[in-house]
Formats: structure tokens, sequence, C-alpha cells
């Protein structure tokens, strides 16, 4: 099962999967699901190899459509398959690549459908992605990392590969990514590189303040609209740090993590990851105060009724801090900033742009987007504002980050 929601994120996009000979093929078949689930339509073209590990029935079933396999297929009624569906695709992914599937590619072979569609694509149009799935000595020999290297030379897009157990019993690199990883990977390489070659930090999700060793102060932020910026960001081809408070969320891949706890860890890791980045996107709720005092051993309730007190000390301001750092008021870091209100959405934003001292904030209504799938945002600048309407928080990071683009470039992403 997919943690992450792709529905509609593919609405209108024609895909050809092909899957070759692997034990990774059931996976095809989870992916295929995701594909039609976002809105794609799937074309499934197996190798025989492939009809041994899963049956076209299954990919049928899942796709809506009859699979192709042979060149030869007479249903095609110009018998020309590799030229009809390479001439309709916006992108071609191959779900498992065997080793021997990537050295007839490397060597420019049309055995078979598959093979002989790659060969026929529309190569400025059409991007190939080719997810290899091989046992791990099949993996690291010469031949087979000559074949990619050649592969991608040629022009296709060559995911990389898991660390793991294989099928085979044997522990090492070869496996398949995902099939949300590479519904990440499809959907990137739909996205304009609005943001190639910039740095991005992030910050998501609650901080927690200890009280004692086992007790803490936190709040009710999910950190899913940090992680879909990180995402988002990463889509549109930044280089992505995200520092993560305290949430167990799948690190969106290609996004470099870093898990901290409280406020001033949070602190430490975002001055030193901005020390070089381009943009900082402060998404994180960070706890405004911390017990002045950390009790070392838990404490105890003893039964006479008193209540321990506590008292506060307030944290530092982290975004803030970057905003009023020389790289900042020098215009090389654009801060982006939250805020997370309850009433007169507009007129705190516009405070809270101003006290900050950064060129955007992002504002929103607080519990309606905790813990929520979706979320409404409201954009603060000097241009004055724009509305995000409710929509996912997926769907939300992707014009957030268009937005932030277009900022930063000055031009139109
Ligand atoms: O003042 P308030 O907490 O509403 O501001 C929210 C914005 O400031 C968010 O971008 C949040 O990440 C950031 N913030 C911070 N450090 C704090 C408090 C908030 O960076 N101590």
């Amino acid at each position: 099962m997919s943690s992450v929601d792709f529905t509609g994120e593919l609405t209108g996009r024609r895909v050809v999967l092909g899957l070759s000979g692997g034990a990774a093929c059931f996976k095809a078949a989870e992916l295929c699901r995701l594909l039609i689930k976002a809105g794609a339509t799937v074309q499934v073209v197996m190798t025989e190899a492939a009809c041994r590990f899963i049956t076209p029935v299954t990919m049928q079933a899942l796709s809506g459509r009859p699979v192709l396999v042979s060149q030869w297929d007479d249903r095609e009624p110009n018998d020309m398959a590799h030229i009809n569906l390479t001439r309709e695709a916006d992108a071609i992914i191959v779900t498992p690549a065997s080793a021997d599937f990537i050295a007839q590619l490397a060597q420019g072979r049309a055995g078979e459908l598959l093979a002989l569609l790659c060969l026929a694509r529309p190569m400025a149009r059409v991007p190939l992605l080719i997810a290899p799935s091989m046992n791990r000595e099949m993996w690291a020999h010469p031949a087979t990392q000559r074949n990619l290297h050649q592969v991608a030379r040629d022009g296709a897009n060559v995911l990389g590969v898991g660390d793991g157990e294989q099928a085979c019993g044997e522990v090492g690199e070869g496996r398949m990514l995902e099939p949300e990883e590479l519904m990440g990977e499809l959907i990137a390489c739909f996205t304009p590189q609005s943001l190639i070659g910039q740095r991005v930090v992030i910050t998501a999700g609650p901080t927690f303040e200890a009280i004692d060793p086992v007790r803490g102060l936190t709040n009710l932020s999910s950190g899913k609209m940090g992680f879909a910026i990180a995402s988002a960001a990463c889509e549109a081809g930044a280089d992505v740090t995200l520092i993560a408070g305290t949430v167990a969320r799948a690190t969106p891949r290609g996004v470099e993590r870093v898990d901290v706890v409280s406020a001033l860890d949070m602190q430490t890791a975002v001055v030193s990851a901005v020390a070089d980045a381009d943009i900082f996107i402060s998404a994180a709720a960070v706890a405004d105060w911390r017990p002045a005092d950390l009790a070392e051993q838990k404490l105890k309730k003893d039964g006479s009724g008193h209540v321990p007190h506590l008292t506060f000390v307030e944290n530092p301001d982290i975004l803030s801090g970057v905003a009023h750092s020389p790289r900042a008021q020098a215009g090389d870091l654009f801060c982006v900033g939250f805020a997370a209100e309850t009433e007169n959405l507009r007129a705190n934003a516009q405070a809270k742009r101003a006290r900050k001292g950064v060129p955007l904030l992002v504002a929103n209504i607080g519990p309606a987007t905790f813990g929520r799938d979706d979320n409404a945002l409201l954009l603060v600048d000097d241009e004055g504002e724009t509305e995000l309407p409710r929509a996912s928080k997926r769907a939300l990071a992707r014009q957030l980050i268009t937005e932030i683009a277009r900022r930063v470039s000055g031009v139109d992403a």
C-alpha cells in the first residue's frame, strides 16, 4: 500500500509500462494500479520473459487494456505497434528492466516489441525511464555497468536501485525501486525544472521540548505540508535538505533528511544547512517555549496532591534569525515563512511577515490543516495576496514551489 495519495497527479498522461523478466514484476502490478489511480492511461507491454513471472491477465485487469507482447500481434491494424504506441505516449517506463533487457537497449536491438518500441520512441519528446532489477553480482558486473552507462548516454533516464534483501536470498544492491518511488520519478519527469541548481532547505513537523526523560511538550503538526514541499522542490530539480521534527514520515526520494527533536536542535541544523542554500522554507511548527529546566529523572507523582510547577523560557525564532542574516539581507537567501492562525488570517499574516522580515509568508488556518491531507493557503508578499484554494497538500506544494521559483528567478516558471 502506498502511503502517498497520487490521485489525479497524472491526469491525461499516457504511459507505456514495460515489463521485462524478473521477480520484481509484482511491483509493476502495484505501479500500474497507482498510475491508474493517478489518472494516467496505461498501456502495458511485456516481454516473453516477463510473462513467466506475472500473467498478462493481471496487468490487463489492472490497466483496463489488453497487454501487448508480440510485435507480430495482428490486433494492430497497421501491424506497427512500436510506432503507434510511441507516437501516442508521453513517457515509457520499463519496470523491471532486467540485465538482458538493458543489454538489448545498449546495443539498440529490436528482437521483441518492448525493445523495439524503446528504439522507435521519438527521443526528443518521449522520456524513457529504466528501473533496473537484478541480483547483486549481475548488477555489479562490469558488463551491466557498461551497458547502463551506454543506455544513459543514449538518452534514457536510468533510475537507481535499492540495497537490501533480494529474491534470490542474497543481500546487496540491485533491488528495484518501490512503486511509490517510481511514481515520484515519473511525476518529476513531467515537472518543469523550475528550481534546477537551487539549494533548498525546508523545516517540517513539530518540535518536542523535553520536560523530563519521558515527557515533553509538542503540538499537532503532522509534517505533511513540509514533506510535500520537499517532494515538490525535488521534483522541480532542487537539491533539497529537509530538517524534520518529531514525525514518522517516509523521506521523499532524493531528499536529504536531518532529524531533530527540540527547537534548539532545529536551529543548529538550520543554521548549518542554510550557509550555502538559496531558499529557506520554514514550515515547521516550532515550539515557542521550552521548560527552563530539564529534570534528570522522571517527575514522580507522590500521592500528596503536589503538582510540579514548570517555568518556561522562550525558544529562539529560527526563521526570523535566518531572515535577518547577512546572506538573506543581501538577497542571496530567499526566506519563506508559514503562519498557522486561528482567526484574522489576512491581518495576522501581513503583521507576521513584517515581524519575521521575510519576503514571502504563507498563511493557513491551523485547525483546518493540522493532520489533514488538504489545505488552503494565502500567500502574502510585497505584491499583495495570492490565494491558493483548497486542494491536496501535494498539489498546493507544487503551486507554492512554482510561486517561489517565479519570485526567485524573476521569470514565470
Ligand atoms: O510566530 P509563529 O510561530 O506563528 O511563526 C511561524 C513561522 O515562524 C513558521 O514559519 C515557523 O516555522 C517559524 N518559527 C521559527 N522559530 C520559532 C517559531 C516559529 O522558525 N521559534
